[in-house]
């Protein structure tokens, strides 16, 4: 399969790309800088050097290609650069839809856009984002309701993403072994997690599906608490560090809306995931703090 992707050298991104190698796809990557396409070149991927502001330089690849994975993200530019994004693969997908040629969409939210969940939440939970997700559903919908006879569309939304160094999950690693995690709020809300390379599993699974569309969970459904997270975190650390709760005030002031999302009391399900055979094989963060804290380092010498 002939696979465009966005985001491949992006903490999700990159867990997609291996696993879409893995899976023997031909695939595009859309990257900015001239550096970033020949280290990808070097594993066989073909570099599309752009920008996902300026869709001139990835509108006509992206309707060449069986399938497309759109994961990039800036936070600084937000909704505004993922509207253009969504706008020009949308666009190209339907172009080629429209010439005969099927073709697949995938988009990646994520499972802020839930909100606090009273009970397990299923794909057709309604949804309740905080402020700095508040527009992400409605991209959701874009994307789904783009789909036709011809092309297919498929939301994907993981929960917090662990492995490798980067993320939330890497930033308490990294806090830790500096002596000092810090938490918003008392960490009793349950955060829904995901290991990278399970989630980069589901990506390919829903591209060789054809019968997938629509939304789907990814989470390993451990209900942790971010407590459980963190205290198997320093139970494991070597340097003993402390734990410090910050207020929300104090968390909102110097964090902005990412502070709300931060406390989200979340517990998730991925019925929709399972049903097509996906199998976490990591099933939870405090469990794996051993392994994580190996990836960490090795990631990090790499980079
Ligand atoms: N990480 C998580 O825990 C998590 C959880 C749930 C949902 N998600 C969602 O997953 C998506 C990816 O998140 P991430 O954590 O992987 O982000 P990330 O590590 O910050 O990676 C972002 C990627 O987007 C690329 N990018 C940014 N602006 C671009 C532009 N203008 N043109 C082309 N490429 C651009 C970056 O390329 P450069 O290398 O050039 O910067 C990078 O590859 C986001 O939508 C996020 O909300 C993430």
């Amino acid at each position: 399969m002939q696979t465009l992707i966005t985001g491949a050298t992006g903490q999700v991104g990159s867990a997609v790309l291996d696993a879409l190698l893995r899976a023997g796809h031909e695939v595009t990557a859309l990257v900015r800088t001239p550096q970033k396409a020949e280290a990808l070149a070097l594993r066989g991927v073909r570099p599309l050097v752009g920008d996902l502001a300026v869709p001139s330089t990835y509108s006509d690849v992206a309707s060449e290609v069986d399938a497309i994975v759109h994961v990039a993200f800036d936070a600084r530019a937000g909704e505004t650069l993922d509207r253009i994004s969504i706008d020009t693969l949308i666009a190209a997908a339907t172009r080629r839809a429209a010439s005969g040629q099927p073709a697949s969409l995938v988009y990646t939210s994520g499972t802020w856009v839930i909100g606090d969940t009273l009970e397990p939440a299923g794909e057709d939970t309604p949804l309740a984002p905080p402020d700095l997700m508040a527009w992400r559903p409605g991209h959701e919908q874009l994307v789904l309701g783009a789909a036709t006879a011809g092309l297919r569309t498929i939301v994907v939304r993981p929960g917090t993403v662990y492995g490798g160094a980067r993320g939330l999950i890497a930033d308490m690693l990294k806090e830790a072994a500096n002596g000092l995690v810090r938490v918003v709020g008392k960490g009793k809300n349950h955060w829904p997690c995901v290991y990278e390379r399970d989630l980069a599993d589901l990506y390919v699974r829903l591209l060789a599906s054809p019968d997938s569309s629509g939304i789907y969970h990814a989470n390993d459904e451990a209900d942790e608490r971010v407590s459980d997270i963190v205290d198997a975190i320093v139970r494991h650390s070597r340097a003993k560090p402390d734990v410090r709760h910050m207020p929300l005030p104090e968390a909102r002031a110097k964090l902005g809306p990412l502070a709300e999302a931060l406390v989200l009391d979340q517990r998730i399900r991925s019925a929709r995931a399972k049903a097509l055979g996906w199998t976490p094989t990591l099933r939870s963060v405090a469990g794996n703090v051993a392994r994580l804290v190996e990836e960490f380092r090795d990631a990090r010498a790499a980079a």
